[in-house]
């Protein structure tokens, strides 16, 4: 999705805004641009399609000069990537630029309003139309025209905007879209998420929707958009910058991947007291009185949620219902009396699983989200949050965000647990030892990645939790490696995926559930006499597929319902292997961004 940042300062701006748009290329992206106030009050933008390394071409062949700018990397969503369609964007006069994160969904009627008004447009962006509109508010005050401007947008956004006029200011407002004020001593930036910050401070402010603020070097002023003063506390970014960088890993998927057992630990930490399990107490009340479970969440997170929901229903007897957020948001929602919602977002910032926190509130049923970013929109809106401490995670596909949810979640299960209470806490202390084992392991996954990355067709299967991480899987391999891959509960091989199955077919089962694995055992004969080649995931300790399988991935031992957060590694890696070496960018993969901030 679209990154936004700005500087205003004593130094260059030009070489801060390209690293800090570097530091959010991981959003995903196809063009991007700065906008750099200079010395003459001259407003300069430099715009291009394409990668980053263009844009730094550009800059270098043609400088700007100047200590206050703005800079943009862009998703297309209105609009094909072009240089025309990139940001900034100007007003006619070239005084105001505008760079924005969201979708301003009255844009068209907007554009015609302003187009009655003589006002030519450059670009076929949503985008453009705000700074069109800024322009025909202003009178000589930036945050006056910003107001009047945002009080006239439908959709999302996160702004910045710099006028030519004002050379030591800029203005920001968001509504729906992440925004975040960076503070240091000689210097306020802005950006949409933190990493671009950390080179120059760990104290930040975060705007919250509907407000706007005012920059500029040494300070920053808060207003809502009536026009009142809002304080807002400073808060100290506890990470720091090693854990947003590479560390010597060749990519920071394979980083964050072998993180997991430290991300699992530090979470389970933070979820154990005295030897139990334990939340905020109103958290545990909460939890322990919900007669119905709703969990809801995108992507990766939304198969968190599905593996939760087996494990939930088995130990603890409650009812759990689980769907994808952008679904929930629309369909009609039967409220049950005792009902409690789980929202998992790794990044706190995708526009569905915002929307649905928001009908959910609405509707007066208690929230609770799981997250991994402080201060981010859901974790502001929820009633309450439980932090994963997974620490930053940059690469597009999720890894060790989804195993410390997770983990979160079986930790949820063994407080709600009747029975095998014990057995369950063990196992959970367990996990980060057994992810260990598995992640120095990896050097078999990558070896039998590597005698299968050119299959064209790659099946998941699996029952129960199996077949979430199945689903969890197939969504890994082809997000990063291009492959067409597909999941689906074993149980339904024969009403319709086996006539897909040949020769050319890699089944992965995955097998850790022992009251199925004679069922699963059918399912692998049935694939392999069909020609396929059948990669097994099973405990260490069990051989009921030595005959059957033609690979068998052993992952170590530990409650069955717990299994997932090992094998999905094993899937992860396999994954990362196979993305490698088919030459692909496993960190920035096509088409996908990371924070999905629009709908
Ligand atoms: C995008 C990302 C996925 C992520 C999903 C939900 O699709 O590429 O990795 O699972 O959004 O994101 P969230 O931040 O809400 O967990």
């Amino acid at each position: 999705m679209c990154g936004i940042v700005g500087y205003i300062g004593n130094k260059e701006a030009s070489p801060i805004l390209l690293d800090a748009l570097r530091k959010l290329e991981y959003r995903g992206y196809d063009s991007a641009g700065i906008a750099v106030i200079t010395e003459d009050k001259k407003l300069n933008v430099r715009k291009i399609k394409g990668r980053l390394s263009n844009l730094e071409l550009l800059v270098q062949q043609n400088p700007v000069v100047g200590t206050c700018g703005i800079g943009h990397t862009r998703w297309a969503t209105h609009g094909e990537p072009s240089d025309l369609n990139s940001h900034p964007h100007t007003d006619v006069s070239q005084t105001i630029a505008v760079v924005h994160n969201g979708i301003i969904e009255n844009h068209a009627q907007l554009r015609t309003w302003l187009e009655r008004h003589q006002v030519s447009f450059a670009s076929q962006t949503d985008s453009e139309v705000i700074a069109h509109l800024i322009d025909f508010h202003y009178n000589g005050d930036l945050l006056l025209a910003v107001r009047e401007t945002v009080k006239r947008l439908d959709g999302s956004y996160a702004i910045a905007v710099a006028c030519s006029e004002h050379p030591d200011l800029l203005v920001v407002a968001r509504k729906d879209s992440p925004l975040v004020i960076g503070r240091s001593e000689d210097a306020t930036l802005l950006a949409s998420d933190v990493p671009p910050l950390l080179s120059h401070t760990r104290q930040v402010q975060y705007l919250e929707d509907l407000e706007v603020a005012t920059l500029t070097c040494d300070e920053v002023h808060i207003y809502t958009l009536d026009g009142d003063e809002v304080k807002r506390e400073i808060q100290t970014i506890e990470w720091d910058m090693e854990a947003a960088e590479k560390c010597g890993f060749e990519h920071f998927m394979l980083k964050e991947i072998c993180e997991q057992p430290k991300a699992l630990r530090d979470t389970l930490r933070s979820r154990l007291k005295d030897g139990n399990v334990s939340f905020p107490t109103q958290v545990e009340t909460l939890l322990k009185g919900a007669s119905h479970l709703l969990i809801t969440g995108c992507g990766t997170a939304y198969h968190a949620g599905m593996v939760a929901s087996y494990v939930i229903e088995q130990v603890a007897g409650v009812p759990v219902e689980v769907t994808v957020a952008s679904e929930l948001r629309y369909r009609v929602h039967i409220r049950k009396e005792g009902e409690v919602c789980i929202l998992i977002s790794q990044s706190g910032e995708t526009a569905d699983t915002i929307a649905a926190l928001r009908m959910l509130k609405e509707r007066g049923i208690p929230t609770i989200a799981i997250t991994n970013v402080v201060g981010c929109t859901i974790s502001r809106e929820a009633d309450w949050v439980l932090y994963t401490q997974a620490g930053p995670e940059i690469a597009v596909a999720s890894t060790k965000a989804f195993s410390t949810q997770l983990l979160s979640l079986f930790a949820i299960a063994t407080l709600l647990a009747k029975q095998e209470n014990t057995a369950l806490l063990d196992a959970l202390m367990n996990l980060p030892n057994m992810a260990q084992l598995l992640i120095d392991r990896q050097e078999d996954i990558q070896r039998f990645a590597a005698s299968q990355f050119n299959k064209t067709k790659v099946f998941f299967m699996g029952r129960l939790v199996d077949f979430a991480i199945s689903l969890e899987s197939a969504l890994k391999l082809k997000e990063i490696s291009y492959t067409h891959s597909e999941a689906f509960a074993a149980g339904e091989l024969k009403h319709g995926p086996i006539a897909l199955v040949d020769t050319s077919t890699l089944v992965v089962a995955i097998c850790t559930q022992p009251s199925l694995y004679a069922k699963m055992d059918s399912n692998i004969k049935e694939v392999k006499a069909r020609g396929a080649t059948a990669l097994v995931i099973t405990f260490e300790t069990v051989h009921n597929f030595d005959e059957c399988a033609d690979v068998i991935f052993r992952i170590p031992q530990t409650h069955p319902l717990f299994s997932p957060i090992l094998s999905v590694m094993v899937s992860q890696l396999y994954a990362y292997y196979c993305s490698v070496l088919k030459g692909n960018d496993p960190d920035k993969p096509r088409n996908l961004a990371k924070s999905v901030t629009v709908e």
